[in-house]
């Protein structure tokens, strides 16, 4: 089948069906080949890209930006505090304006309705950097991650523990469903998803041969996760909840023993990042016991955190290329 995703904006997995998928995670990895063989691309050639910021970001913002750059594009960084959005401006005229002057429009904010929004009016592609409810691009890096270690990712299970209602979370049981993938999300159940996204996402499972487990036990969790995967305990937005979560994530804290209770040597570690994974930033200097991963297993020869940071350059820029370039 023929994949052809021009035009189309790229807001949440739900949207974009397994072909489509597996065609950006190709595009991804052969622009990440193309890159590293030293090769300039010309894919955005002369096109001005928006890059629209409600909340911080190192990687998303970066790799947009370096992205842009490597396929010619120009990006523009606009931060909420910079331009009308929100205060005297509409989201929806915001996107009209943004749409007579760029040819593409990155956002990362809040509400996940602003970029539904930007996308119905702004009349070029938009893409989803991280809303309250979905990390889409996250999720291609992710893979792409697993795949580079793993090979076919049909049958590869993935354990997620923490938040199990967050962007993160979200985006993993839905894009995990769409490749056929099994997912598990193991969180305390006060932080259980919602019984609605689950039966949805089981629902897709069920015609891709992937499968969807929601549990409070660790151990049931993580049995044979050739993944497992952390996230931070309160998202952007979140910060006075940090003491609530500590008490009710703590026994879901990344450690060496849990590694072991997959049963599988190879399991890898991933994460979104950014982590707490030692006392060395102002916030877990100030919440010693907020950090979801032990620094041994961060640090130690299970974690692929870094690939996968790198891999959000190759992955947007295939979204970037796969819906807009030449
Ligand atoms: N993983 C991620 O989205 O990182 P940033 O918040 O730094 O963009
Ligand atoms: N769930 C986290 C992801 C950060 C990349 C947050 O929203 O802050």
């Amino acid at each position: 089948m023929t994949v052809d995703l021009k035009g189309r904006p790229f807001l949440k997995l739900l949207d974009f069906a397994p072909d489509e998928n597996r065609h950006l995670l190709a595009l991804a990895a052969e622009l990440k080949d193309k890159k590293k063989s030293g090769a300039r691309g010309r894919a955005l050639d002369g096109l001005n890209i928006a890059l629209l910021f409600e909340k911080p970001s190192t990687r998303t913002r970066c790799a947009f930006t370096v992205a842009c750059i490597d396929e010619g594009a120009h990006p523009e960084y606009l931060g909420k505090g910079d331009i009308q959005f929100g205060k005297k401006e509409t989201v929806a005229d915001t996107a009209r304006v943004l749409g007579r002057m760029f040819d593409g429009v990155e956002f990362r904010g809040f509400s996940h309705q602003t970029v539904e929004t930007l996308a119905e009016y702004a009349g070029v592609p938009v893409w989803n950097g991280l809303t309250d409810d979905w990390h889409p691009t996250q999720f291609l890096a992710d893979v792409l991650t697993m795949q580079e270690e793993f090979g076919d990712l049909k049958g590869q299970t993935l354990a997620y523990a923490g938040d199990g209602r967050n962007n993160v979370a979200n985006s993993l049981m839905v894009g995990c469903a769409k490749l056929g993938m099994h997912c598990r999300i193991v969180s305390p159940e006060d932080l259980f998803p919602e019984p609605d996204l689950v039966a949805a996402v089981k629902e897709i499972a069920s015609t891709t041969g992937g499968s969807l487990s929601v549990t409070s036990s660790v151990e049931d969790g993580v049995r044979g996760a050739d993944a497992i995967y952390a996230d931070v305990w309160a998202s952007m937005g979140e910060e006075d909840l940090i003491a609530e979560r500590i008490r009710i994530l703590g026994a879901y804290k990344i450690t060496e023993k849990m590694m072991a209770l997959t049963g599988k040597p190879g399991t890898i570690f991933l994460h979104c990042l950014p982590a707490f994974h030692n006392l060395d930033t102002e916030v877990s200097a100030k919440n010693p016991d907020i950090q979801e991963v032990e620094d041994a297993v961060f640090e130690g020869p299970q974690s692929r955190v870094f690939d996968q940071a790198e891999n959000r350059l190759h992955t947007i820029k295939a979204v970037m290329v796969a819906t807009l370039g030449n």
